[in-house]
């Protein structure tokens, strides 16, 4: 069977921990995709940088359109993130047929409905497991794991720099400006860290959950958005003396009118299972109603951990590509609608 040839845009963050992670474990991958996984070419802004990378073994070019339309190139993995430019790469990638691998939930919330027709019917994979909770396989999870169940609500920590900030202010005292300089030097944060402490970085992963656990379409403009902003200290050391602790929850819940979605800080019991998801982890629990209350955890942010499931990707795409792989799409069928009716 032939190699599975990929095309990187971006080698940043999750780009340069994909190389690594690939290079490392090259042939284990290709022992569990059944092929070989080569990286034939990368797109970067910073070709010096990038060069530094991935060596001399790779060519690089500044244009990411040539890689997403390079006919040597099966498979495009989009990790440059933004939403404007990688709109059209990964719209040109599936026009020229080949599969997409992408970590980018801003891109997926805001432009998945159009993102998604167009891989189905070309028929080729659009992969997103790295976009939610990065190294938690939460897209799998739903999808596959849980397929036999009626959801009825999914609710979780999704995003590290928030639960990073606001476990540095309780464990150690931090203010917030210290905690989210902290988040970002150790790649954490978004580009623009507005989208992690505003809940907006959360409300684009809940989006896409909400998307798998309930076969609805994507509505993040539908989301009740509040973010951490106006937290304080005094706020963190309150909630502990009276037993909970602050936790940026993104909630996803059937109602009669359809399916509410929200992320707002809220005070989680400090004996709860969530209360205990400390530093940069992400922790996502879904009630259904065969399989019960399930629960996930797992490191939310970072280089080789989002690579891991990027990888995990590529891995899904080197098995399906060659056969009909247009149920791994996901069907945006309309079983609910989004609501931004606030319940408790
Ligand atoms: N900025 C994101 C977070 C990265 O902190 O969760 C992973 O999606």
């Amino acid at each position: 069977i032939r190699t599975l040839r990929v095309g990187m845009i971006g080698i940043g963050t999750v780009g340069s921990g994909t190389f690594r992670v690939l290079a490392r474990n090259r042939a284990d991958i290709a022992a569990r995709a059944g092929r070989s996984i080569e990286l034939v070419i990368v797109a970067a802004r910073n070709l010096e940088r990038a060069a530094g990378i991935v060596g001399e073994g790779v060519p690089l070019t500044a244009d990411a359109m040539h890689v997403a339309t390079h006919p040597d190139v099966d498979v495009v993995v989009e990790v440059a993130g933004g939403t404007g430019p990688a709109r059209d790469w990964v719209l040109a990638a599936i026009a020229h047929g080949k599969h997409v691998v992408t970590a980018n939930k801003a891109l997926l919330a805001v432009h998945g409905t159009e993102i998604f027709a167009a891989a189905r019917e070309k028929g080729v994979v659009v992969a997103y497991e790295g976009a939610v909770a990065v190294s938690i396989p939460i897209i799998k999870a739903l999808r596959e794991g849980l397929a036999a169940n009626r959801i009825e609500w999914v609710a979780g920590i999704i995003n590290g720099t928030t639960n990073f900030i606001l476990s540095k202010m309780r464990d150690e005292g931090l203010d917030f400006a210290a905690a989210l300089a902290q988040a970002q030097a150790l790649g954490y944060a978004e580009a623009d860290p507005t989208f992690d402490i505003e809940g907006i970085d959360a409300a684009h992963k809940l989006t896409l959950l909400a998307a798998n656990a309930f076969g609805m379409p994507l509505r993040f403009a539908d989301a009740q958005v509040e973010g951490i902003t106006a937290l304080q200290g005094l706020d963190v050391a309150c909630a502990e003396q009276l037993g909970y602790r602050i936790k940026l929850l993104g909630v996803a819940r059937r109602q009669a009118s359809g399916v509410e979605l929200r992320v707002q800080p809220a005070l989680v019991p400090a004996d709860h299972l969530m209360a205990h998801v400390k530093g940069s982890m992400n922790a996502v629990m879904v009630k259904s109603d065969a399989a019960g209350l399930t629960m996930y955890y797992g490191a939310g942010a970072g280089s080789e951990q989002t690579a891991s499931a990027v990888i995990a990707d590529l891995v899904d795409v080197a098995r399906l590509d060659g056969v009909d792989a247009s149920q791994h799409v996901p069907h945006l069928g309309v079983h609910a609608h989004a609501t931004n009716a606030l319940s408790v």
